[in-house]
């Protein structure tokens, strides 16, 4: 367990050149499980999003649109912030690349890195992907039989392109990042890292080009303004510009990225190389910190196999998912189902089975049935605890002990696939707990005792599962939470490790949390959602 209590989280700035899919909803879910956990742990956390706002892509779609850029990006960006507000990502600052504030920072750090000599000019040859806004040396770019040559990353035409630009110099830094990633085996995933040493670092690491003079549309450099900064270089420095770094007031980057905060960047395995190689080059240039963690996630990807993707036009809206589902389903649903760090499917019938199995017949009954019996038998009363007495009840407390042990342990470690399963393992104890206990049929028996003890042990049950489940979905755990009538101070992490304190608690009116889905009509529903509706 970490003993850092500062947590800086960030997710990928996401390009600011169409609408967000359900691909992107994954990385901003994911690291706001993460956020909202360490909250509940106590951690001093800053969860920072935003948008990547410039380049040549975003220009031509202005152009496109009959737009200037700004009003273009301006109006994307009100839709990324709606988005995020209708899946309740609890960012807590949304950095723009166009804001003042950033664009002054990206000036100084090309200022002084210049003045240092680790940024020269130079004339640059390569292979240009413009999609990507990247280019490729020969070793890097995909030749096919024909000779046409194709980006590595998008597999898209490439062309060979050349214009003077300024370098970053990083084959001076190689030595230095590979003792780096010596010392620090855990900064990304080790298999990441062999491919990013054996793909990119030994065949050898060309330095970075890092202006443009082919567009305007970017950061122009003080020396030299009809040189705008690489996007890349101009995005990756979000990460600090928006901690106010180099501005008067660098309290927050004092306090998030000095040495006592955990640093952790969340991103997709498609821009791996940027976060392990050239942004760890970056800082160390400028004399600051690492991150602790690169935590690679996998990829949403079609059933094909294909990445779901904007610019390749096959990509879900998460809109209809939440207005049919609720967004807290679709929470569950990314984080419990696709796997954390490797690339998952969205597959109709593993939705529709996974919400049904977890969210309907296990969390929402066991909310529906211990509430209703406590409406039924005790006039809505939570009934008094006791020292159980049956062994059943002993062995349920333990075991409730174990599963927080083992999910505060994923979550601790920002598993949340694992953490997602513990906690719905802690609520199917309950449910097995009410079947073998059979309160209905101590009810008829006149065990009254028995039957106390088992709903007030379920009580328990679903306020402590609704706590760890409160970072994955934040508003049906409160209407759980709410249901039960659980004091504010019975809502904490903390908390979860006292059983005892919620005696004769008057409930609140029950609502069901999730309905059962009718398997056959949703996945008709999902399958025409992706596919279109199928030919009559
Ligand atoms: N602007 C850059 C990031 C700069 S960070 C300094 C960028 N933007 S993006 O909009 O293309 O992607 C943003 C994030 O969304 C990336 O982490 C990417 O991996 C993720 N995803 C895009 N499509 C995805 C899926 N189909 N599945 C999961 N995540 C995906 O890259």
């Amino acid at each position: 367990m970490s003993n850092k209590k500062n947590f800086y989280i960030t997710t990928p700035i996401y390009y600011a050149s169409g609408n967000i899919h359900i691909g992107h909803t994954y990385c901003c879910v994911a690291a706001d499980t993460i956020a909202r956990y360490k909250r509940l742990a106590g951690y001093n956390v800053r969860f920072m999003t935003g948008s990547d706002e410039h380049g040549q892509k975003i220009q031509e779609k202005a152009i496109a649109a009959g737009v200037d850029p700004q009003t273009y990006v301006d109006n994307i960006v009100a839709s990324f912030k709606q988005v995020w507000k209708d899946l309740d990502i609890s960012y807590d600052y949304y950095v723009r690349t166009t804001d003042a504030s950033h664009m002054a920072l990206v000036q100084k750090v090309f200022s002084e890195l210049l003045e240092k000599g680790d940024i020269y000019l130079g004339e640059y040859k390569g292979w240009y992907c413009t999609p990507d806004e990247t280019f490729w040396s020969d070793s890097q770019v995909v030749v096919d039989e024909n000779g046409n040559h194709f980006c590595p990353d998008c597999h898209r035409p490439v062309h060979l392109d050349s214009e003077q630009a300024y370098f970053l110099n990083v084959k001076k830094f190689v030595p230095w990042l590979l003792e780096f990633y010596n010392q620090n085996p855990t900064f990304f995933s080790k298999d990441k890292m062999n491919e990013m040493i054996n793909t990119f670092i030994k065949p050898g690491l060309e330095d970075l080009c890092i202006t443009r003079t082919s567009f305007s549309w970017g950061v122009p450099i003080k020396e030299n303004p009809k040189h705008v900064i690489y996007v890349w270089i101009d995005a990756l420095l979000n990460y600090i510009s928006a901690l106010g770094y180099k501005t008067e007031d660098e309290s927050l980057f004092n306090t998030f990225w000095g040495d006592d905060c955990e640093i952790v960047h969340l991103v997709g395995r498609d821009i791996t190389r940027f976060h392990t190689i050239y942004w760890p080059i970056l800082l160390k240039a400028l004399g600051i910190r690492e991150p602790d963690q690169v935590i690679v996630h996998g990829l949403l990807l079609t059933k094909s196999g294909v990445k779901l993707s904007k610019s390749l036009g096959n990509a879900l809206s998460p809109y209809p998912l939440i207005e049919k589902y609720g967004v807290d389903a679709l929470r569950y649903y990314m984080v419990r189902e696709i796997q954390f760090g490797t690339d998952g499917n969205f597959t109709p019938t593993q939705f529709v089975d996974r919400l049904n199995s977890d969210l309907a017949n296990s969390y929402g009954n066991l909310v529906n049935r211990t509430l209703s019996m406590m409406n039924k038998y005790f006039e809505g009363v939570i009934p008094e605890y006791a020292d159980p007495t049956s062994d059943i009840t002993k062995k349920l407390y333990e075991d409730i002990k174990e599963k927080l042990v083992q999910y505060n342990a994923a979550m601790e470690s920002m598993d949340i696939t694992l953490g997602a399963a513990k906690a719905i393992e802690l609520i199917n104890l309950g449910n097995k707990y009410f079947d073998d206990i059979a309160p209905w049929t101590q009810a008829k028996e006149g065990n009254i005792v028995l039957l106390k003890e088992c709903l007030y042990a379920a009580a328990e049950i679903i306020r402590i599962g609704s706590i760890i489940l409160s970072p994955i979905m934040p508003n049906k755990t409160v209407d759980a939470l709410n249901q039960e009538n659980v004091p504010e101070e019975l809502r904490t992490l903390p908390s979860t490790e006292v059983i005892g304190k919620l005696s004769n608690i008057h409930i609140n009116e029950l609502s069901a949390l999730f309905p059962r889905l009718k398997k056959d009509d949703e996945v008709k529903y999902l399958v025409e959602l992706i596919d279109g509706p199928s030919q009559k």
